[in-house]
């Protein structure tokens, strides 16, 4: 696979290959040192034109793991800011010879629109409300993992998840929703009507706007982050409104089911969609999903870049 743009272009076999290798990753991450050769001389650029922690540090760390060069492209300090397009960004940090670029852009397509201008491969980092298929993979890894579920086209078959809150602007949504139905699983969104997509209907998806109708009944309970920052319009009468309907507080989370899995994909918004602290939740595994998400990382950058016969494990 030359670039991770989407989960559909991955494809259900490119998901559990990634899986399997994840799990390579992980026994990696446990030696006493965590790094393997498998990239030594390839350079791995990341281009983030939008604010993120995690996931520029995890690919990162990620990347270091598997001995490749890293380099972080600010784009507040960079020519971007003297006007320059995106096309000659991209032509020119590739003529420095990278082997990969990791971009997050808050315009739909972009990881597309990229890869015409340059013959590295793309990984998609988060574009605008489309897509997320790293935050995919590892959901899926942390899911399948938690149950104790060796990796395959129907891991998750059987598991019933619900998707909370902010869907309309939320890339990770999206993946998330492809990714687990790609495994078996079944999903429920749960959100305001406000704040669901009007092609909803054609997701294979059920959808509820009561949250209490459903917590009682899922495998696994997946908070959205109120996306603030993404919303032109006033889609909920007021924050407080929404944390009684939508968000997680104690009384509800006594609802959950003994071995219901919480997740979030970070950053958390306390007080908002998350009224309890995790740490008091009986299976919260959002702090996995952030270490598991640097293996899935390394087995992408390594099925994405690592020669056929490399060897990974020396
Ligand atoms: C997500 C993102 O940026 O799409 N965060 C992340 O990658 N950890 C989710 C979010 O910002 O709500």
């Amino acid at each position: 696979m030359k670039h991770l743009r989407s989960i559909p272009e991955l494809g259900v076999d490119g998901i559990v290959r990634i899986l399997n290798l994840a799990d390579h990753m992980v026994e990696v991450n446990r030696r006493p040192v965590p790094k393997v050769p498998a990239l030594v001389g390839r350079t791995v650029v990341s281009l983030f034109f939008e604010d993120s922690t995690r996931t520029r540090i995890s690919f990162e760390t990620a990347a270091k793991r598997l001995s490749a060069d890293t380099m972080t492209f600010s784009v507040s300090t960079s020519s971007v800011n003297k006007g320059e397009s995106l096309r000659d960004t991209i032509e020119t940090v590739s003529a420095m010879g990278v082997a990969a670029f990791i971009v997050r852009h808050k315009t739909s397509g972009v990881p597309w629109q990229l890869s015409d201008w340059t013959d590295a491969s793309i990984i998609n980092a988060g574009d605008g409300w489309h897509q997320h298929p790293t935050q995919a993979l590892l959901d899926c890894h942390t899911i399948r993992t938690e149950l104790g579920r060796a990796a395959s086209a129907d891991c998750l078959a059987g598991v019933r998840i619900a998707i909370v809150g902010d869907v309309r602007h939320s890339r990770v949504a999206r993946s998330d929703i492809q990714a687990f139905t790609a495994l078996g699983a079944s999903v429920v969104v749960v959100a305001p009507r406000t704040l669901l997509p009007p092609e909803v209907h054609t997701w294979p998806v059920e959808v509820t706007s009561n949250l209490d109708e459903v917590i009682g009944d899922v495998d696994v309970l997946y908070m959205l982050r109120m996306q603030r920052e993404r919303m032109n319009e006033a889609l909920v009468p007021d924050l407080g409104e929404y944390s009684n309907r939508f968000g997680l507080d104690r009384t509800r989370a006594s609802r959950l089911r003994a071995e219901c899995l919480v997740m979030h994909p970070g950053p958390m918004n306390r007080g908002v969609e998350m009224m309890v602290d995790p740490s008091d939740l009986a299976r919260s595994v959002i702090t996995r999903q952030v270490s598991n998400g640097v293996a899935v990382r390394m087995a992408v950058l390594f099925d994405v870049l690592g020669e056929a016969n490399s060897e990974v494990s020396s």
